[in-house]
């Protein structure tokens, strides 16, 4: 069976990522079955620090225990959506953090995209295709896109 890992893509208090990324897993396991296994991979949870690995991840010479603990998890994945909103234009830059921290674990797997923002999400999700290029990771041309209002926690 499958093992598809549904990253989120922000950290700050109040945020939506790890809602959405729930809400992902439930509509995913609903219409999959047994045929994968669907594991939220928050990133909060792995309590990065900004990047830190003294060698290059393409290298895989990690040194820190928080590296090797968020290597393990998303080795441990075949393929994943990301639940990214759009920051600036952009990704959040914790998740861009969370994505240099790792190489061939993001390597020769498939990834699909769940993004949202103020209008859409749709140019975060265009600069993580271009991010998760460079780690080989393919990604999948559909991609769900949500408008979310933004709201003080
Ligand atoms: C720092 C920052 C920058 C943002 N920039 C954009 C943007 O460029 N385009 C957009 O549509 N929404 C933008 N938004 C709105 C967020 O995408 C929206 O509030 C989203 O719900 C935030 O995700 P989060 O709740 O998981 O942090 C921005 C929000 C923040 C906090």
């Amino acid at each position: 069976m499958l093992t598809i890992g549904i990253i989120t893509g922000s950290t700050r208090p109040g945020r939506k990522s790890h809602l959405i990324a729930k809400g992902v897993a439930h509509a995913a396991r609903e219409n999959c079955g047994d045929r994968a296994t669907f594991n939220v991979l928050d990133i909060a949870d792995f309590d990065l620090p900004m990047l830190d690995e003294p060698v290059p991840a393409i290298m895989g010479d990690y040194r820190h225990a928080h590296t090797k603990t968020w290597a393990k998890a998303v080795d441990a994945c075949d393929g994943f959506i990301f639940v990214t909103p759009e920051y600036n234009h952009s990704i959040p830059g914790a998740l861009k953090n969370a994505i240099d921290f790792l190489y061939s674990e993001w390597s020769d797997k498939a990834a699909g995209f769940v993004g949202y923002g103020g209008i859409g999400g749709a140019r975060a999700v265009e600069q993580l295709r271009l991010i998760l290029a460079e780690t080989r990771t393919a990604t999948v041309r559909s991609q769900v896109l949500m408008t979310s209002q933004t709201s003080k926690a």
